[in-house]
């Protein structure tokens, strides 16, 4: 450290001199030991620890992030047949059955790049995936079946692929920095297939929506 090694410039004699590096130099080791014991408190949270070589911070870092999504599919695969079950046009209804397949392998591909890896796959709880499906979850309680409420469930899916597409993005670039090529191509077979999930869903799905017949409906019933 800078302050450890300066000089002391502006002291007056060589003893006065000695003892303020001396201070300086018991200062600075004091600093060092509080940063050590705040990285070790920090790490008992949960958050991942400082390591030697940032390649080692990377790949403990990759294997917590694939964690996270192996929990954020798991979760993803019980909540779509509900949200299938719960809307009325007959293109979102296919294209979250068909994702819900697509999802059943994309967990299967992520127990493939465990393995690759030679770690055991672990789910850990996704935050931000609970936070997600708990909002597509009140849409779908707070409105009626109908338009709206398919309107308001691929709103919801919206939200959940591009969570996907950022993370699988994420895990790629990790995958090939950290030299694991194979798992690199695994995870971008992933991250096409909910580039493609969010179009369906979202592009073609909503176009097939018809808003026209819920006014008529309510034009009848007024
Ligand atoms: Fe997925
Ligand atoms: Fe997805």
């Amino acid at each position: 450290m800078a302050t450890a090694t300066k000089p002391a410039a502006k002291s007056t004699t060589k003893a006065t001199a000695s003892k303020s590096t001396a201070t300086k130099t018991t200062a600075a080791k004091a600093t060092a030991a509080k940063t050590a014991t705040t990285s070790k408190t920090t790490s008992s949270r949960g958050i991942v620890k400082a390591k030697a070589t940032a390649a080692e911070g990377l790949q403990e870092l990759f294997v917590d992030s694939l964690k996270d999504i192996y929990w954020a599919e798991k979760a993803l695969v019980k909540a779509l047949p509900k949200m299938a079950k719960n809307a009325t046009t007959q293109g979102l209804i296919d294209g979250i059955n068909n994702h819900t397949t697509e999802t059943e392998e994309q967990i299967a591909r992520l127990e493939q790049v465990f393995a690759l890896i030679g770690k055991k796959a672990v789910a850990k709880k996704c935050e931000a995936m609970d936070g997600l499906l708990k909002e597509g979850q009140d849409i779908m309680e707070s409105t009626e079946p109908g338009p709206v409420r398919d309107a308001g469930i691929i709103a919801a899916s919206q939200k959940i692929e591009h969570y996907e597409i950022a993370t699988y993005g994420t895990l790629c670039a990790f995958a090939k920095t950290l030299g694991y090529n194979e798992a690199a191509d695994i995870l971008h077979i992933t991250l096409e297939e909910e580039k493609q999930a969010d179009i369906t869903l979202t592009e073609a799905a909503y176009n097939t929506i018809n808003f026209d017949a819920a006014e008529a409906d309510e034009n009848e019933v007024a």
